[in-house]
């Protein structure tokens, strides 16, 4: 990021929501808590543009020199995140669609539909505006296109939509003979003779044909990433030397992120935890994994958490005392170079103002404040650590579009959801300790010791032909029920399933045998499970563990496979969380993959993650646990700024960053 070095601290900042005797104020704090970096002007066209073309900048100069003044830098946002009224009102055309072919109205934020030339062009204008404003400026260190984009709109359904989705379908289909044999429309009758007879998948008498949806929704992800690329070529022609990024959500199930990650000049993320999940920790480690996948190993941005509750869950929990810490620290070991919230000040009115922030409304002398001071005091000391990367034995293979194609309705149980089988997956490595690879279909796989694949519905030939090559070639993989099942267009492949797998996992699967909701069978090393099981015959695979109960008893459960050099192991049920971490915990143990301190030897909850690079190796120790922790470490203990005699001891709840040398 032009002019930052070491970790970034800061947050999204909305200054236009308070008097100008509040923003000197706030400029003050931040430079008492080492604020870094702020996002700025995220909702603001409608006070920068209040009219049709006419502008009004003098707030938002004024913000920025004081900015400026007092060396902070700004992530300036392009404001495009909210059309203003005017728009909506003058351009009503421009409003999403739902599926069942209602209008939303405006009212809340990203009122438009992603394919609305009416809207990308007034948006280009905007920006246009502001970069040329803007440029040169001394605060300017990064563009913010728009916010989390297509969070609320991503899908739409209306006329203009379907026009842009017939283009979309025309480029990637040769001819409409071509598209009606990769949508299997023969199936129902619904053969299409003309371009202009294809609709978005709008809410219809039945279920709708899966491959429409899937090029549906791939369709909207592109239109998504098309407005930020749009926008983002505006900035880069006026200021081609600042770097142009957007927040995403990796754990939205929307969008295909691996697809937008190329046009992202530095990838940044947003996080919050999820509140109803005790272990909501191993979620967050996954996104941070998720984002680092992202950037191809590079170092990502964390743009935005929260120091506390939020405001749009079921429950919103406040966080306990030295767990921001703990989440901070948690990015920053998977590769963040940033540590940002959602937002700078508690908003005082507005839908979120229940959402907390780094200054919360109970002021400084506070609990929240007290710990967002001591965490600018904590990155200011790691600062050698950014740039440094992260490197992993193990790879897990994730798909955003398997989700959207496995969670359609139409299946053989409503209780196979992807989110869930990657999480089990995830949370099981997570629980042994090994640092985890979150890898696209298209990654080369080559340089990974274990490959995991849970639930991959989709796996097209290109696909099953390097999977079988890693196994062949010495790699190992850990595969479960519903992967490989079906081509690119959703179409079956033939024979036993999992058709895409079969021959490297060494089985054929004969029919699906669903669990009644609530049921739970056994296997016959003792291990249970739930949701899923199959009727399955071993072809070169011997078994690991069978069935001893439920519909198909006595047939295998487990299997594992030589395949040339390396090992196969196939899950053909949906293991309860227990034993999925013992099957995962020794098959780690088994290929002796290591993490990156001795797991066995520290009490459960310990997180360890190192970072590395320009000849400097630093290791991130966290204590989620609730016991002591004693840890061999050697070199200097960052946070504490304290020499390590060779043990250390980790607090439940602490944190340690050590500077290593070689022991
Ligand atoms: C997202 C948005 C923010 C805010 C937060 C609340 O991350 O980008 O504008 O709404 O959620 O958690």
């Amino acid at each position: 990021m032009a002019g930052l070095t070491g970790i970034a601290y800061g947050a999204d900042y909305n200054p236009e929501q308070w008097d100008p005797s509040v923003w000197r104020k706030d400029v003050e704090l931040m430079r008492h808590a080492g604020v870094t970096l702020l996002s700025v002007g995220i909702f603001s066209w409608s006070m920068l543009e209040p009219r049709d073309s006419e502008y009004q900048f003098g707030w938002l100069d004024e913000v920025l020199g004081l900015l400026a003044d007092a060396g902070i830098a700004v992530n300036l946002a392009n404001a495009t995140a909210t059309p203003p009224p005017w728009l909506s009102a003058a351009h009503p055309e421009i409003l999403p669609m739902l599926a069942d072919g209602s209008r939303l109205w405006p009212g809340a934020r990203q009122a438009f539909c992603p394919s609305s030339p009416v809207f990308r062009n007034h948006a280009l204008r905007l920006t246009e505006a502001i970069a040329t404003r803007y440029a040169g400026h001394p605060a300017l260190a990064m563009w913010h296109v728009s916010n989390e984009i297509g969070g609320h709109n991503a899908r739409c359904y209306c006329d203009v939509s379907a026009v842009a989705f017939r283009k979309w379908l025309r480029d990637r289909y040769d001819s409409i003979g071509v598209l009606n044999a990769a949508w299997g429309t023969t199936f129902w009758g619904q053969v299409y003779s003309e371009w202009d007879e294809i609709l978005p998948p709008r809410q219809a008498a039945s279920y709708g044909n899966p491959t429409h949806a899937l090029d549906f929704y791939q369709f909207s992800s592109d239109e998504c990433v098309a407005e930020y690329v749009a926008e983002r070529d505006v900035l880069r022609k006026i200021t081609p030397n600042i770097p142009v990024t957007t927040n995403i959500m990796p754990g939205h199930a929307t969008f295909d992120y691996w697809s937008w990650a190329p046009e992202l000049d530095v990838v940044a993320i947003d996080h919050y935890l999820t509140a109803a999940r005790r272990d909501a920790h191993i979620g967050l480690s996954m996104a941070a994994d998720t984002a680092r996948g992202l950037a191809g190993g590079s170092p990502w941005m964390l743009m935005e958490q929260s120091t506390s509750a939020v405001n749009w869950q079921a429950r919103n929990v406040a966080k306990q005392p030295g767990e921001m810490m703990r989440n901070s620290l948690q990015h920053v070991a998977r590769g963040a170079d940033s540590v940002m919230f959602f937002q700078w000040r508690s908003s005082q009115f507005g839908a979120e103002k229940y959402h907390s922030a780094m200054v919360p409304h109970a002021g400084t002398d506070t609990k929240i404040w007290r710990e967002v001071v001591e965490l600018g005091d904590v990155l200011g000391r790691l600062e050698e650590v950014a740039g440094t990367t992260v490197t992993a034995d193990v790879a897990l293979l994730f798909d955003w579009r398997s989700g959207w194609a496995l969670d359609a309705p139409s299946h053989p149980s409503v209780d196979v959801r992807y989110a869930d089988q990657v999480d089990a997956m995830y949370t099981a490595l997570w629980r042994c300790g090994v640092t985890v690879d979150l890898v696209s279909p298209r990654t080369e796989l080559s340089g990974y010791r274990l490959l995991v694949v849970p639930s991959l519905y989709i796996i097209d030939r290109d696909l099953s032909r390097r999977i079988a090559e890693f196994i062949a070639t010495g790699g190992n993989a850990v595969v479960t029920f519903m992967s490989g099942i079906v081509d690119e267009r959703l179409h079956l492949y033939p024979g036993p399933y999992p058709g895409a797998l079969r021959d490297c996992l060494g089985i054929a699967v004969e029919e699906f045998f669903p669990l009644r909701a609530g049921e739970q069978v056994a296997l016959d090393n003792g291990y249970r499970s739930s949701v899923w099981s199959e009727l399955m015959h071993l072809d070169g695979a011997t078994a690991v563990a069978s069935f001893v109960d439920g519909p198909v008893v006595g047939t295998p459960a487990i299997t594992c496979h030589r395949a040339g050099e390396g090992r196969s192991w196939y899950i053909a049920t949906r293991l309860e969380q227990e034993s999925l971490d013992r099957l995962i915990k020794g098959i780690v143990r088994e290929l002796k993959i290591k993490p990156p301190i001795p797991m066995a030897a520290v009490p459960s909850g310990v997180e360890a993650v190192r970072r590395s690079g320009n000849g400097r190796s630093f290791l991130f120790l966290i204590n989620h646990g609730d016991e002591t922790a004693h840890i061999v470490a050697h070199g200097n203990e960052l946070i504490c700024d304290r020499r390590l005699a060779g043990l250390l001891a980790l607090r439940p709840g602490a944190c340690a960053v050590v500077a290593e040398e070689a022991s």
